[in-house]
Formats: structure tokens, sequence, C-alpha cells
């Protein structure tokens, strides 16, 4: 069965997910019967890109691989300013709409807009920008419902390691007391380096942005602003909260000297930013990011450089601990390639009944 996508915000994830559509075409074909039509493109660099037929996945990655651009496609280009992304969400028809423009914590926008829009048009939703999902969640799943329409968050948090997809599909029916872990890999390459090189915060910190996990400006990292979107999401999503930004403490790294990891060391317990969220003994959900000095004996203790993990508190299984990559062209590419794997198979399902 042929599903049509249009993409929204086509950079770093876009092209990780074109990228698995090509090498996994024929697994997916084969094994599930999907097959992708991608009947629009939109990016505000890039500009926009329409083929109702389907474009040639194939030519549009070898285009770009080259250093060229989507206007090199040649038929239905379109200048951002002759069509941007709301003109595409309101004339295209498709069934899924891929959300990848960039998260803005404060605002949500231009994504939350582009979600609402589609949401309106009868479009499932697919999205790895935390921004709309941090700080509307409950309107966009009221919207959703609705419609009977779904949204696709894996994304949102651990980039494609399985969160959410893990959660609805195979946890139920325990119930989730706690979720704790390490939601930012910047944070624990720094912390990481500061304990196994002795180097100072300044250093690791710099080493980090040669690599390219941190930002000139590391402040969304280091004070643990990046976390407190993800625990936010945690909290809305998995554990029925209705938490604001502010609800949240918030601390990050900066104050964490390496006398502070050795002596720690020393003691049996090793430095980690963790954001957590539970339900306390009068069912208020409380959340947090912050240092905690972790024993060696915890799983989240031997999490080491960029790489993020969370356990679950459970009823029936006790702790179940997932570590993973939180970051990554391909990685959060198929984070959106399950998402959209699960919405095609939900609407087949439909289809044929
Ligand atoms: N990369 C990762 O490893 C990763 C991991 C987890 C989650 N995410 C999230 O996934 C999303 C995409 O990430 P990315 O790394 O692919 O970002 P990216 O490389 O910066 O790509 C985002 C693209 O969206 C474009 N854009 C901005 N506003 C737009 C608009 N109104 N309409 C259409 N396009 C617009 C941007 O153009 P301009 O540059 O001109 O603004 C840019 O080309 C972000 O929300 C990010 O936080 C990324």
């Amino acid at each position: 069965m042929e599903i049509r996508i249009e993409i929204i915000g086509f950079g770093t994830v876009g092209m990780g997910f074109l990228e698995i559509l090509n090498r996994k075409a024929d697994i997916l074909k084969e094994k599930h019967g999907f097959v992708p039509k991608i009947v629009a493109i939109s990016d505000k660099i890039k500009g926009s890109l329409i083929d109702y037929k389907g474009l040639d996945i194939q030519k549009l990655i070898k285009i770009l691989k080259e250093g060229g651009n989507l206007k090199d496609y040649g038929k239905g280009f379109y200048t951002f300013e002759e069509k941007n992304s709301i003109d595409i969400i309101e004339e295209i028809d498709s069934d899924i709409l891929i959300e990848m423009t960039y998260t803005n914590i404060n605002t949500g926008e231009p994504a939350t807009t582009h979600i609402k829009k589609a949401f309106e048009k009868g479009k499932h939703i697919v999205t790895s920008n935390k921004g709309p999902i941090a700080l509307f969640y409950k309107d966009l799943k009221k919207m959703a419902d609705e419609r009977n329409l779904l949204m696709g968050i894996e994304g949102t948090v651990l980039s494609g390691t399985p969160v959410f997809n893990l959660v609805e599909e195979t946890f139920p029916p325990n119930s989730i007391k706690r979720i704790k872990g390490i939601l930012n890999g910047t944070t624990n390459y720094i912390l990481t380096k500061m304990e196994t090189e002795g180097m100072s915060y300044e250093s690791a910190l710099k080493k980090a942005q040669d690599l390219g996990y941190a930002e000139a400006d590391p402040t969304a990292d280091v004070e643990g602003f990046d976390a407190l979107a993800k625990v936010l999401i945690l909290s809305n999503v998995i554990m029925g909260g209705d938490l604001k930004k502010e609800d949240i403490k918030r601390e990050g790294i900066t104050k964490i000297s390496s006398e502070d990891i050795k002596e720690a060391a020393k003691n049996g317990f090793r430095y980690k930013l963790i954001g957590s969220v539970e339900r306390d003994e009068n069912d208020k959900i409380i959340a947090s990011v912050k240092p905690l000095k972790i024993p060696f004996s915890d799983p989240l203790s031997g999490v080491s450089g960029a790489i993020n993990a969370l356990t679950f508190e459970t009823d029936l299984l006790g702790e179940v601990t997932i570590q993973g990559p939180g970051a990554g062209k391909l990685e959060t590419g198929f984070s959106i390639m399950i998402d959209v794997l699960r919405i095609f198979k939900k609407i087949n399902k439909q289809e044929k009944k």
C-alpha cells in the first residue's frame, strides 16, 4: 500500500529519514507492504518541492549528497517565498505530515502551527520536535483524538532509541511509578571526560564543542534546559501529568568541579545529570533535572559518553533500563521511520476492516 508523506523542515533528520527509506526500501516493501510516496518537501532554506506521483528518493539523496539543492531536482520546485510550509500543508493532500523544523522550547513555533494546521487538514503527524510536545502536548493530543488521527513523537526523547513505542506497545499493564535517566548526551560526555581524563569542566566543554556535540552557546545543554524539555514530555505523555516548564526544578552541571567528581568516585559514586519524574504518595507528579551522585552499582552510572539512558520503575517488572543514542542523523531519522511505519500499519488495518 502506498502512503503519501509530506515533509516540513528538511535538515539533518530529514536526510537521515530519506537514507533509511532508501537503504531499507526492499525490506519495508516485502515485510511490511510499505511503499512511501513523498509528495512534498518544504524547507525554509532549501525551498519547496512537490510531486504528486512521489519524489524519486534516490535522485534526491544523490543531488543533496553532491552538494546540490532541492532546486536541482527540476520540475515541482518553488522557492519558500513562492510556496511556504503553510501553503504546502494547506494545498497538498497527504496521509502523514512529518514535522522536523528546529525546536523552540519557549514558543513551540513554527512547529505547533504546522501540526495544528495538519490536523485540521486530516493528516497524521510524526515529529522529532520537542517544542510543541513539551509545551502543548495535551491540546495537540486532543485535536488528534477528536479527528481519529495519530501523533508519533518517538524522536523527541532519546532520538530513535524506543521510549514511547516501547511504553505504549509493550509495557501495559505495568504501572510506571518513576522514570529517571540521562537525557542529554552533551552533559554526559562532559561529565565522563571530567572523570575519566581528569579534564576541567572548561576543557571538557571545549572538546564537546570541537566534536560537534555542544553548540557554540552551550547553555541549553549545560544548564539543563534541553533535559527539562524531555522531562516535561515524559511527565505529560507517559505519566499523565499536566506540568509546565516552571513546575520543574532545574539545575545544570556548571557548578560541578573535577574535585567533586574525584571525591564522589572515591566513595563509589559518579555524577550524572538526572532527569526524573515520579508520582508522590498524594498522586502528585514531581519532576526535576539536577546533577546527582549515582552509585557505581546503578545501571545509569555506567552510561558513558554522549549516550542517553532511562530507567523505568514499574510495579510488575521492577526496574527496566534502556540505553542508546539520543541524537544523530540516522538515529533520529530512525525515530521518524518507526512512527511512520506504526501509523502506516494502523491505516492499513483500518482500510482492511
Ligand atoms: N539532529 C538530531 O540529532 C536531533 C535529535 C533529536 C531531535 N531533533 C529535533 O528534530 C528536529 C530537526 O532536527 P535537525 O537536526 O534536522 O534540524 P536542522 O538540520 O536544523 O533542520 C531543520 C530545518 O527546518 C527548516 N525550517 C525552519 N523553519 C521552517 C519553516 N517555517 N518551514 C519549513 N522549514 C523550516 C530549517 O531552515 P533554517 O535553517 O533556515 O531555519 C532547517 O533547514 C529539531 O526540532 C530537533 O530539535 C534532532
